[in-house]
């Protein structure tokens, strides 16, 4: 495996280093590069560093968790970077999940009209997909990620040995988006999933660093393909949404409470694979395998609301939708997906009633 990759083509450069207990090497060559570093760091995983004296460290700690994500800590941050005479010499490095992720990606591209970041991810999630790609954003009352840019990481430090202090629920919710690369892209991956599942999800390391790897690759993949989503076909990173056009309507219906982010991304994913199954897309053998190695990993498959009509409001709400017609990426096979333009909302909800 390799244990740096570069992302560099005309408009993307960004370098990945996957390395263990490299978190203070990894800061202090950015200290020395830079004027000013400003760590924020999710307030939870804070004994991560120990760098209170250096004068050209300023730390600031912030509770993460879904409801970082908001015009208030956008404010609250910016403001407090201000304050702190952050400069266009500053570098900015956020150490924490994809909550923080997103939210300091977004302030890092707005403050002074953009400043370099860099991306510590502390969760599973956030280690296989969100750190990966320079999407960032927060949320609006009407739904997530509404707001936000396009904005690449300078660097990526990708350290296995942080993931040892997180909840069984966590590393499941990182799961989830690990096997939604393998439904997506990789038939295999998902084979060699169903046979190591059990090993990754009790952090066996080279398991996790082989399905790391594998999705962090087949993110890229799309990334570098349509790094802002331009394309309307199946090389899309729509693709990548596979599950998240029900599972994002899922958060915000229940405004990010009864659910995280893996949770609903689970339901969402079987629930559009039994959709991709109702059109004529996917088999019954194939659909009946997912929803056997979700069930067997206690993964989400299902919620009450995806039988009211309320969801279908939310649906509409998100970015890649006009007001009647849904976009989905689905499935066709294990391991291969199609942008699936413009299934009408009513129909939708009606074929939600019969699933
Ligand atoms: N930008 C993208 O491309 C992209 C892609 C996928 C997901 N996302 C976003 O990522 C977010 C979900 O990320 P997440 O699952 O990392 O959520 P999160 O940041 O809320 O982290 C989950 C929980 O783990 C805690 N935590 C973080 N690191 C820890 C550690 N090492 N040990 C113990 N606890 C730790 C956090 O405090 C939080 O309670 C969602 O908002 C989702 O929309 C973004
Ligand atoms: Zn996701």
């Amino acid at each position: 495996m390799q244990n740096k990759l570069f992302i560099k083509n005309k408009k993307l450069n960004t370098e990945i280093l996957i390395k263990k207990n490299h978190i203070s090497k990894f800061i202090n060559d950015i200290v020395k590069n830079n004027e000013k570093v400003f760590c924020i760091i999710d307030s939870k995983i804070r004994k991560y560093l120990n760098y209170n004296k250096q004068k050209k460290i300023k730390i600031i700690s912030i509770k993460c968790g879904e409801k970082v994500k908001t015009f208030d800590k956008y404010k609250y941050l910016t403001e407090k970077l201000i304050k702190t005479n952050v400069n266009r010499k500053s570098a900015i490095i956020a150490i924490g999940g994809g909550t923080l992720g997103d939210l300091v990606g977004f302030v890092s591209s707005t403050l002074l009209r953009g400043l370099d970041f860099y991306l510590i991810p502390t969760t599973l999630l956030s280690q296989v997909d969100s750190s990966i790609g320079g999407k960032n954003g927060i949320n609006t009352s009407d739904g997530k990620n509404l707001l936000g840019t396009f904005h690449q990481p300078k660097k990526v430090l990708i350290d296995i040995s942080v993931l040892n202090s997180l909840t069984k629920k966590e590393i499941r919710s990182g799961y989830v988006e690990i096997i939604k690369h393998a439904l997506i892209k990789d038939y295999s991956f998902f084979c060699w999933l169903e046979e190591n599942t059990k090993r990754l999800l009790n952090l066996d390391k080279s398991v996790l660093e082989k399905a790391i790897y594998k999705s962090i690759m087949i993110k890229l993949f799309y990334v570098i393909k349509d790094e802002k989503e331009f394309l309307l076909n199946n090389n899309s990173r729509a693709m990548l949404n596979f599950g998240h056009t029900i599972g994002h309507a899922i958060e915000s219906h229940y405004n990010y409470k009864k659910f995280n982010h893996g949770e609903a991304i689970a339901i969402g994913m079987v629930t559009e694979a039994k959709i991709s199954n109702y059109l004529g897309l996917l088999s019954n053998n194939e659909l009946e395998r997912i929803i056997k190695h979700f069930t067997k990993y206690k993964l989400k498959i299902f919620d009450k609301v995806l039988k009211n009509k309320i969801l279908i409001r939310y649906l509409s709400k998100d970015k890649k939708n006009t007001l009647d017609n849904i976009n989905f990426s689905l499935i066709d096979k294990i391991g291969s997906s199609i942008f699936y333009k413009k299934l009408n909302k009513n129909k939708v909800y009606k074929i939600l009633k019969k699933i």
